[in-house]
């Protein structure tokens, strides 16, 4: 209810996601007025930080009006405490009580953000428990990933944060999930009735899910080694946009009705084979511009870590039995993209035997996009056939595009009480139970990952999957 006050306690505010995407996402919130009229933001964090260094600091990663920016840090406050003690949570909780006394009467309403490292999740969860929960209105726990390394290890974090909090309060993020072409999936498959028919192994060949990133690791070489390339990007973001893409029509658009389909698409995963998997580390680029994964300060030096990875995926139900999903991703590549691309099959005639496939893609980013390849024959006097594209580019289609990030449509969701772009728990446990066999047979067999430089399009052994897998690279690419 936005007439109450709200009172957003930002854990770890010190820390990277914070700076770059929890403070600036609140920030755009502000600006479009969807946060309650009376809201403060409280950081908190080990470090000992000034106030004004504290803002000056969260206003460096603010983009917008200076008048705006200059109020929305005046809401901005920080205290120091440490994570794992009692007495300092409780210390805290009286300068959140004190503060919430001068906001406007009404239930006092806590968001709890927890941007923190995984070894101190569960102290953290405590804290809040023990602590920090508001005595009149409800308190909400936004938690990220990673949630666990493997199976065993997410379990574990499940059920410890299920002894704390029930899982109506509970707002785990998968930041994919509040992006506009992956909200748009929805749409597009169940409000367009000329997709439905298409949309399954009699007209379709593939499927390939794509994440690429132009940057490499960049300071976050000691957080990413100890979990790769697998479990940072095609875990959660690539296999959530599989099962949005996969899906059978849910019964009703709320929450549960969505994950119950999601849930049962991935439980029709068959096991992840090693023979259709691709591995890749990349290295620095020729001319010496760019560093290789191995020269980053946090990684050691005989690390076996991916840095990329390309998977089949075959589901086993009678939509989909027969086409592989080929799912790609990979950091310190050529370009900086994340698209879906459903491949069609061939036309069935003689007429037209050797021509380049029909293709709808979904461009998630940059420069949201969808839009269908067709064949035309060339206007003019000759008979040649030209690819074209039915283009649904937001930017020339949408006057004054304004999209927000994924982070705001995911905390205002978190306000509002709204589960459905959230991951569930049993969702999350199906996830690690694709996962983890791969991953434990992986390490087990030291495989070793592929070499790539830096900017290019990753091992060769990727494309020669896809087109193993029957992908059909366009002619005219
Ligand atoms: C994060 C990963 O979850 O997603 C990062 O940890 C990755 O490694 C990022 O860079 C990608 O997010 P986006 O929104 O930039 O595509």
């Amino acid at each position: 209810d936005f007439t109450h006050p709200l009172m957003v306690v930002v854990l770890g505010a010190s820390g990277d996601l914070a700076k770059k995407k929890t403070y600036p996402a609140l920030f755009g919130l502000y600006c479009r007025e969807l946060l309650p009229q009376d809201t403060l933001i409280y950081g908190y964090a080990r470090s000992h930080i000034e106030l004004s260094e504290f803002r000056k600091k969260i206003g460096s990663y603010l983009k917008g009006d200076e008048n705006k920016k200059k109020a929305f840090l005046d809401l901005c406050f920080y205290h120091s405490g440490a994570y794992d003690k009692k007495e300092a949570y409780d210390e805290f909780n009286k300068i959140l009580v004190d503060a919430e006394s001068k906001m406007v009467k009404g239930s006092n309403n806590r968001l709890f953000y927890m941007a923190i490292p995984p070894s101190i999740f569960i102290d953290v969860a405590k804290g809040i428990k023990g602590s920090l929960i508001s005595s009149s209105g409800w308190s909400r726990v936004i938690v990220e990933k990673p949630f666990g390394r493997d199976l065993a290890s997410s379990r574990e974090l499940i059920s410890e944060l299920k002894k704390l909090f029930p899982e109506k309060d509970l707002f785990r993020i998968d930041h994919y999930l509040g992006k506009e072409m992956v909200q748009n999936l929805m749409v597009l498959r169940f409000a367009n009735a000329v997709f439905e028919p298409l949309w399954s192994k009699s007209h379709i060949s593939s499927i390939s899910i794509t994440f690429k990133e132009d940057i490499g690791t960049e300071g976050r070489g000691g957080y990413f080694d100890q979990f790769g390339i697998i479990r940072d990007v095609m875990q959660n973001h690539l296999l959530q946009v599989l099962s949005l893409v996969a899906m059978e029509p849910p019964v009703s658009m709320s929450a549960e009705d969505i994950t119950n389909e999601k849930v049962k698409l991935l439980r029709s995963i068959q096991p992840l084979r090693l023979d259709e998997l691709v591995l890749g580390q990349f290295v620095g680029s020729k001319d010496g511009k760019y560093p290789g994964y191995l020269d980053d300060e946090g990684v050691p030096k005989d690390s076996k870590t991916a840095t990329f990875a390309s998977q089949v995926f075959h589901v086993n139900n009678p939509r989909w039995r027969g086409i592989p999903f080929i799912l790609k991703c990979g950091k310190a590549l050529d370009q900086r993209k994340t698209e879906i691309r459903i491949q069609f099959k061939g036309p069935d005639n003689f007429l037209f035997s050797d021509v380049d496939r029909n293709e709808l893609v979904m461009r998630i980013q940059p420069g949201e996009a969808v839009y269908l390849k067709l064949l035309s024959k060339k206007p003019g006097l000759n008979n040649t056939i030209e690819q074209t594209e039915l283009d649904l580019s937001y930017r020339s289609r949408f006057e004054n595009l304004d999209l927000p990030d994924a982070y705001e449509r995911l905390i205002l969701d978190s306000i509002r009480g709204d589960h459905n772009l959230f991951v569930r728990d049993d969702e999350l446990d199906v996830a690690w139970q694709i996962f983890t066999p791969l991953l434990e047979q992986i390490e087990s067999l030291k495989v070793i990952p592929e070499k790539y430089e830096f900017g290019t399009r990753g091992p060769a052994s990727a494309d020669e999957l896809a087109q193993k897998m029957g992908y059909v690279r366009s002619k005219q690419y």
